[in-house]
């Protein structure tokens, strides 16, 4: 079975068991779950999973693209990667264990034919937040599973949950691999690489409201999440991820570039794998519906890293990065295009913001890669093996290292580096960059924090800014921000026209150069509404209230934080506007420094 059959095998199944495929959601986090990117197909569900009735009914599935950046360093070996795509289903408060252990078990033997023995399965032995999931254990044995095969482990293992929301006791499925069990207690809750997991289905019954306290939800709901690409490659008996279609193309352009066999030898198959895994997850996340672009801050601070990381690797290999280009084409043209149209659609951008990033690195890399060794030289000799903050601040500021690649680099030559000292350099810089302007650097090292700080301020003025160009009648009806990025979802009938947004933005501007006073007050619920502020979701807000009042052109109720003076947001830029609901629309916008 090649990928495009896996998707369709995938999707007919759940269709023909009254599923609805309801696509793919963007790759970056919409801000609520407290996360960077998409680390789940449910993670666009979570209203749903809470209770929220679903337009497109009580039993969906998907195919969605994950990005997971604690498996960054992993990546290397045969089955980490760090963009994957997960097979989902949903039963939204419908069917619950009985259905989704018989249709685990037809997917995995009948769909996908894999031999019964090579699986393994486990399920939840039970604590204080739940009980023993002995239900589903009979459930796994009483449709084929065999008995040796089903482990129980404890939450550590089997409990499914993000920081905050839906969640529950799961039963993850095993591919029983070759490679040798590590000795007599080996489970699947080892990582010897004997058992891989594949998937995994989850039995949301509850919603976790704070740290150890979880609430029952009103409806029982399943959430399944599979793994793509590692079900593809045992499919297929690779047990290798970058063998199977996806990946082989970008792996022959590697070969033939280098001259090197993939898995000739170690270190440059590891090369291979990181630079074919690193440019796919940059495609995707620059030709995201959300456009992605590097920087120093947030998730493009990750996609930064990821560029970086695969041009030093090409560097291993001794190629040139100029074939970063053809694979990204080919997983562009030859993979992916014809599932993610958006791809298609901003191949030039995803081209040209690729070389864009490939081209600043390189212009000191070569620099960098000497001051690296002058400073592994010169601690050497002192006897020493931790790289000072002063050197590893000066690798980050001056030749554009992330602090992980120096880290990686440091301990090929067996040597750390002194974290707690590069952050004190990197906030004593902050501090500097504040109040002198430095020319050499603005914007460069803002933290997360400070960005969304501005988007914060941003988004007061883009509503007062909306309310004069359109109508008072315009009202904040959602907002959602990140260190990259703000979303403003607004009442409005009409699509805004070119004049329409170039005045809004222009208004913004005019207004962000007046360098306005940002100020507030406290006051009750009561007199914020007498004052004329803006008051959406007054309900939400304590009894004592702060207004936040710009210039004169903006009052609103609202928590905070914000800046102090508008001069600082830099540049403010509409991206996008569109349709968000009936009578809604939604503007993204960015600030950038010029
Ligand atoms: N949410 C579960 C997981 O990511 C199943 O989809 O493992």
């Amino acid at each position: 079975m090649n990928s495009k059959e896996l998707r369709k095998a995938w999707i007919d199944f759940y269709e023909r068991n009254g599923h609805v495929n309801i696509g793919a959601a963007s790759l970056i986090g919409d801000g609520t779950t407290g996360v960077l990117f998409n680390v789940a197909g449910m993670q666009p569900l979570m209203p749903y999973l809470l209770g929220k009735q679903h337009p497109m009914g009580k039993r969906l599935c998907n195919i969605q693209g994950c990005i997971r950046t604690n498996d960054i360093e992993s990546v290397g070996d045969s089955s980490h990667v760090t963009f994957f795509e997960m097979m989902g289903s949903w039963s939204l408060g419908d069917y619950f264990k009985e259905e989704r252990t018989k249709w685990t078990y037809e997917l995995l033997t009948d769909v996908f034919e894999l031999p019964i023995e090579r699986l393994a399965t486990t399920v939840f032995e039970g604590d204080e937040t739940a009980p023993r999931d002995e239900e589903t254990a009979k459930l796994k044995e009483m449709v084929g599973f065999l008995p040796e095969n089903i482990f129980y482990l404890p939450k550590s293992e089997n409990w499914w949950e993000l920081d905050r929301g839906p969640c529950g006791p799961d039963s993850e499925i095993f591919y029983i691999t070759d490679t040798k069990p590590c000795g007599p207690n080996c489970t699947p809750a080892c990582d010897c690489g004997h058992y891989v997991e594949i998937g995994n289905d989850v039995f949301m019954q509850y919603e976790k409201v704070a740290d150890d306290k979880y609430v029952l939800l009103s409806k029982k709901n399943v959430d399944t999440g599979w793994g793509f690409e590692r079900i593809l490659a045992f499919l297929n008996e690779t047990g290798d991820v970058y063998l199977t279609d996806l990946f082989k193309n970008a792996i022959e352009i590697l070969e033939e570039a280098s001259g090197k066999r993939y898995k000739e030898e170690e270190k440059s198959t590891i090369s291979m794998r990181i630079i074919a895994d690193h440019i796919r997850t940059s495609v995707m996340l620059l030709g995201d519906t959300n456009h992605l672009v590097p920087s120093n801050v947030g998730a493009g601070y990750i996609l930064r890293r990821l560029i970086r990381r695969a041009v030093r690797h090409a560097r291993n290999l001794n190629i040139s990065t100029k074939v970063f280009e053809e694979l990204a084409i080919n997983f562009i043209d030859n993979v992916y295009g014809e599932f993610y149209p958006n791809l298609v659609q901003s191949k030039d951008f995803i081209l040209a913001e690729l070389n864009k990033e490939i081209s600043k690195f390189e212009k000191t890399i070569n620099l960098g890669m000497k001051e690296f060794d002058k400073v592994i030289l010169r601690l050497s000799d002192k006897g020493l093996n931790t790289i000072d903050g002063e050197s590893s601040f000066k690798l980050y500021d001056t030749y554009g290292f992330p602090i992980e690649l120096t880290q990686e680099l440091a301990e090929d030559k067996g040597f750390t580096v002194d974290m707690n000292g590069f952050e004190e350099k990197f906030r004593e810089h902050q501090e500097k960059s504040r109040t002198v302007d430095t020319g050499k650097f603005k914007g460069g090292l803002e933290s997360a924090g400070e960005m969304e700080t501005k988007y914060h301020t941003a988004t007061h003025l883009l509503n007062a800014a909306l309310k004069r160009v359109i109508g008072p009648e315009v009202h904040q009806r959602g907002s959602n921000i990140t260190a990259e990025r703000m979303r403003f979802d607004f009442s409005c009938d009409h699509k805004l026209s070119e004049e329409e947004k170039k005045k809004t933005e222009d208004l913004v501007n005019e207004w962000i150069k007046q360098d306005l006073k940002v100020s507030y007050e406290t006051m009750s619920k009561n007199d914020a509404l007498k004052s004329g502020a803006e008051c959406m979701f007054i309900e939400k807000y304590p009894d004592e209230v702060k207004v936040y009042s710009i210039g004169d052109v903006s009052k609103e109720l609202c928590g905070g934080p914000h800046v102090e003076h508008t001069g600082v947001l830099g540049h403010f830029k509409i991206k996008k506007e569109e349709s968000s609901s009936a009578g809604v629309r939604r503007i993204k916008a960015i600030l950038t420094e010029e």
